[in-house]
């Protein structure tokens, strides 16, 4: 799946953005190292910490399924009725999660303008000096 195709499959995903409060709508959309897409959104809370990102929905959707070998993530945000036109970089957070479960080198993450602007960056290139499961063996 092409960069482009994987970022239409996230803007798919925001449209089920729960976000009544910050009115900031997120999608993701996970790609498998065996071509399986998992969509997600961000789910907000009237308590607010229980908010969960886009992203980790994604992930948590897809480990919860079996999947554990990932390839790369789409990801778009914006205003809710604007087209997420700018880059939504993942927070600090679900960096954490995808040091948990994907390579540093190899796992892509891939941003969108929402014009003909595609940001890719590596994992370590978003998450330098990072933890991960290796720092514990
Ligand atoms: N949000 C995400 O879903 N992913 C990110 O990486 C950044 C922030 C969500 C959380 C919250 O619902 C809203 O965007 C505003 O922070």
């Amino acid at each position: 799946m092409t960069n482009r195709e994987l970022l239409e499959e996230a803007r798919k995903a925001r449209l089920k953005s729960y976000a009544p409060y910050s009115k900031f709508q997120v999608g993701a959309a996970l790609l498998t190292k065996d071509g399986k897409v998992y969509h997600g959104c961000n789910i907000e809370n009237a308590s607010y910490t229980p908010t969960n990102c886009a992203e980790r929905t994604a992930f948590f959707k897809a480990i919860s399924e079996g999947d554990m070998e990932f390839e790369k993530i789409a990801i778009v945000g914006g205003k809710e009725g604007t087209n997420a036109d700018d880059l939504c970089a993942p927070c600090g957070v679900c960096r954490q999660v995808m040091m948990e479960f994907c390579d540093l080198d190899e796992f892509q993450i891939i941003l969108s303008d929402g014009k003909e602007n595609i940001k890719v960056m590596s994992l370590k290139e978003i998450m330098p000096y990072g933890f991960s499961p290796s720092n514990l063996k």
